[in-house]
């Protein structure tokens, strides 16, 4: 294994009765990397996440997390990763305040630590005005942006997230990419599923998966470079194509 890989995964698989929803695959994701997940609806990204941060069993394989074994030492993974689930995270009836000192208090973090941690957000995120309101009333963007600070309230090494931008307009999307940098940068690792083929080129590598199997990986340089197209989308039709 490459001393530097945060994640390592080993002939993953799923399946469910005998389908075969994640199949075999193999990586490693290097500390600090944005490690792009891509791949259509149903070609599982969701379920192979699942077993990645300790919630779901391998059917068979091997993945540690952090250093520690996700079948084995699933609770130990939990502690030190974030996750933001597709489905939007946060209580849509509690104030943002209350969603950041319940999800504070949940990480571990002591009432000095929250207190910290929320002036921060309110810094950061431009929260003054809207701290005390119910977080049903954000825009979707403005929930995303928070649920996505919220999972890093415990300072994880990596952070994974599951279509973080389904639904968000292309100018959030962007203020998002632009937060996960910003977390790159400070030594995070990032682990993203997305099905916007343009949301790759910002990454440092991706993985495209297919029906289950993992059928190109590499940055996106190298990829649109094996393929000789100019775009990630052109990437990915172009192994569908040779897939069917
Ligand atoms: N608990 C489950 N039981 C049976 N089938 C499942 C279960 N979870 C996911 N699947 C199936 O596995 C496939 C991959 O799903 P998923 O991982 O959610 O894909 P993605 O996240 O890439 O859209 C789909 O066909 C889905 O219906
Ligand atoms: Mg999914």
């Amino acid at each position: 294994m490459e001393q530097s890989a945060i994640i390592s995964v080993r002939n993953l698989t799923k399946t469910f009765g005998d389908f075969i929803a994640v199949n075999n695959i193999s990586f490693e994701v290097a500390k600090g990397e944005i490690f792009g997940f891509l791949g259509a609806n149903g070609a599982g990204k969701t379920t192979a996440m699942k077993m990645l941060i300790g919630i779901s069993k391998p059917s068979s394989g091997q993945a540690s997390v952090a250093g520690f074994d996700v079948s084995h030492e699933s609770e130990m993974v939990k502690k030190n990763i974030g996750y933001m689930s597709q489905k939007f995270s946060l209580y849509d009836d509690l104030t943002i305040k209350e969603n950041i000192t319940f999800f504070g208090g949940i990480y571990g973090l002591s009432r000095k630590q929250i207190k910290e941690k929320t002036a921060l957000l309110v810094q950061e995120l431009e929260l003054e005005e809207v701290i005390n309101q119910l977080v049903s009333a954000l825009p979707l963007g403005w929930k995303q942006k928070l649920a996505f600070s919220v999972a890093l309230l415990h300072e994880p090494k990596i952070i994974f997230l599951d279509e973080p931008t389904g639904g968000v307009d292309p100018i959030t999307r962007r203020q998002f990419w632009e937060m996960i940098y910003a977390q790159a940068h400070k030594g995070t690792t990032i682990f993203v599923t997305t099905h916007y083929m343009d949301e790759a080129e910002y990454c440092d590598r991706v993985s495209i998966m297919v029906e289950g199997k993992i059928e190109a990986l590499d940055s996106p340089k190298n990829l649109k470079k094996h393929f000789k197209v100019d775009s990630m989308n052109e990437v990915f039709l172009k192994l569908a194509r040779n897939i069917e």
